[in-house]
């Protein structure tokens, strides 16, 4: 097993929507400095986990631990701010705003402003701006975006907008980034340099938990991979055992066959 720090823990997380359980005694855990996925069929669990561990809903029993204090009760921004960031499956952008605009949103989320600096345009204030800005700039490089930074993100086709998302995510210096099948909609080319893109940001000290349906991807890039089924972890090990885990096996033949009713 692993030696290194554990940044996230997750114990016998439960949700549930109604009569829908989502997630059903999720134990997991995620440590420093790593590359970890989440797979599993569709409805396994996997988004509803990040929604949780995330703090955008509420779980209906268990413990999540972050980097040692429980954030079972904080809020979105409060998680970001202990170090946590995450993309979406749905990209959530911030479509009639520039693209520097949008990474510059995230910057300022982890930095102390009042409202009072921001009212009065204090010297505090201006500092603050222009280093958001530059960080901002930095990140939209260092995840490969080349374009004006001034037009509409909107305006961006869609991998761009993932790169724009990706950068926005970093904005907030996260020791763990929650990635939400970035590759979905992507080209060949444009998933070869996300993973590329995924090992630098590990090779930053960022612990990245990957949740992705690109099974060459996930092959590939991961350390250690977790997999889901109704809610729950079934399997966790390296790329090799888990390709011939069984239960990992049956759960996706599974599935197969439901797809094709
Ligand atoms: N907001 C919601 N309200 C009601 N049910 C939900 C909600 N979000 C998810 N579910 C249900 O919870 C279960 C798990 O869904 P979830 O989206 O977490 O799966 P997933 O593993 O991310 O699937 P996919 O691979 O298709 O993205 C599914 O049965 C889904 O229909
Ligand atoms: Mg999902």
């Amino acid at each position: 097993m692993s030696t290194r720090n554990t940044l996230l823990e997750v114990k016998d997380l439960h949700l549930q929507f109604g009569g829908v359980k989502a997630v059903d005694g999720l134990t997991m855990s995620v440590h420093e400095n790593e590359i970890v996925s989440v797979i599993g069929p569709n409805g396994a669990g996997k988004t509803s986990a990040f929604n949780c561990i995330s703090g955008f809903y509420r779980p209906t029993g268990g413990c999540i631990t972050f980097m040692g204090k429980s954030i079972m009760r904080a809020r979105p921004s409060r998680i970001t701010q202990m170090g946590m960031a995450r993309t979406f499956q749905n990209l959530r952008l911030f479509a009639d705003m520039s693209i520097v605009d949008n990474v510059k949103t995230a910057a300022h989320a982890t930095m102390s402003q009042s409202w009072y600096d921001a009212f009065l345009h204090t010297p505090r204030f201006r500092r603050t701006e222009r280093a958001c800005e530059a960080d901002a700039l930095a990140w939209l490089d260092f995840v490969g975006f080349s374009g004006d930074p001034e037009a509409f993100v909107g305006q961006l086709p869609y991998g761009g907008q993932r790169k724009v998302e990706i950068a926005r995510a970093l904005a907030t210096s996260p020791k763990v980034l929650l990635l939400d099948e970035p590759a979905a909609g992507l080209n060949h080319t444009e998933t070869q340099h996300l993973m590329a893109l995924i090992r630098q940001i590990r090779d930053l000290g960022v612990s990245i938990v990957l949740i992705e349906h690109d099974m060459g991807l996930v092959m590939d890039i991961s350390e250690r991979i977790i997999v889901l089924n109704y809610g729950r972890e079934i399997a966790d090990g390296t790329p090799e055992e888990t390709r011939n885990n069984p239960q990992v096996i049956e759960a996706y033949l599974g599935s197969d066959e439901e797809d094709a009713q």
